[in-house]
């Protein structure tokens, strides 16, 4: 038996994953700010399919508050924990130097690094069963893309802090994946910005203008097969 506790379920690739693993009548407790009717829908006929906890991960001061609602539900040493960390956003984009918001650049860690670092260290004092951690990476933690600071170094340091932690950990799996470029909402906050702060803006647009990105529901497709239910 399997929990699955997926960030960011709302929409894009997240709410796909949940769509589907749903329908494989996998267990998942679903962490983000908003969700989708059909979740709310299916959590209140079904809690022990899908249970939801709102919270904003930018929200590091209230993560006791997080803790407290996972606490009650995770309580099973027997059953495998999957945590996916999906979740995560693009913005700021913009040289640095330019960044206007100083608490852009605090929510940014905060989702991006902060808030999954303290959900794996509480996930693995908290469940002494068999865990494994699916992170949704990017081809950004292995680039440097101007005016993608803060998506690159903040990809780059939730896959090598995991690493860190899958070798410190004979029970724990973790796997990293690309997902590749995918038409969601990040998509569409790349493409709104201005040349000036990403200079490569233009290739992305191409992307859609040509038909290229990939659906997030053949990607949660792949992803189900190939990584969460083999
Ligand atoms: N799209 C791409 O081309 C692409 C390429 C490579 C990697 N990725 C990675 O794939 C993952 C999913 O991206 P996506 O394209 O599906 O993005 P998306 O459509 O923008 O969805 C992001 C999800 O994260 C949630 N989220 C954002 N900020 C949050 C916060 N403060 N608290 C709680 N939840 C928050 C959003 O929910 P709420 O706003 O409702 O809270 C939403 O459900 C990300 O890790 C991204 O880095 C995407």
């Amino acid at each position: 038996m399997k929990l699955f506790i997926i960030t960011g379920i709302s929409r894009g690739l997240g709410e796909q994953l949940v769509t589907q693993l749903t329908q494989h009548k996998q267990r998942i407790i679903g962490i983000g700010r908003t969700f989708t009717r059909e979740q709310n829908i299916l959590a209140t006929s079904n809690s022990n399919l899908l249970t939801l906890i709102g919270f904003d991960l930018a929200n590091t001061l209230s993560f006791n508050e997080l803790k407290i609602e996972l606490d009650s539900k995770i309580n099973d040493n027997a059953i495998e924990v999957i945590f996916v960390n999906n979740a995560g956003i693009v913005n700021p984009i913009s040289k640095v130097g330019n960044i206007k918001e100083d608490a852009d650049v605090e929510r940014h860690i905060n989702v991006n690094y902060l808030m999954p670092v303290l959900l794996t260290n509480y996930l693995l004092n908290k469940h002494r069963g068999p865990m494994k951690i699916l992170n949704i990476s990017s081809g950004a933690a292995e680039a440097s893309i101007e005016g993608w600071s803060l998506y690159c170094s903040s990809k780059k340091a939730i896959k090598t802090f995991l690493d860190v932690v899958n070798k410190e950990n004979m029970q724990l799996t973790v796997e990293h994946i690309d997902p590749g470029v995918m038409n969601t909402r990040m998509q569409k906050n790349i493409r709104e910005c201005s040349v000036e702060d990403f200079p490569t803006l233009n290739h992305f647009r191409g992307l859609k203008n040509n038909n290229k990105l990939m659906s997030p529901e053949d990607v949660a497709r792949k992803i189900i097969k190939g990584y969460l239910i083999k």
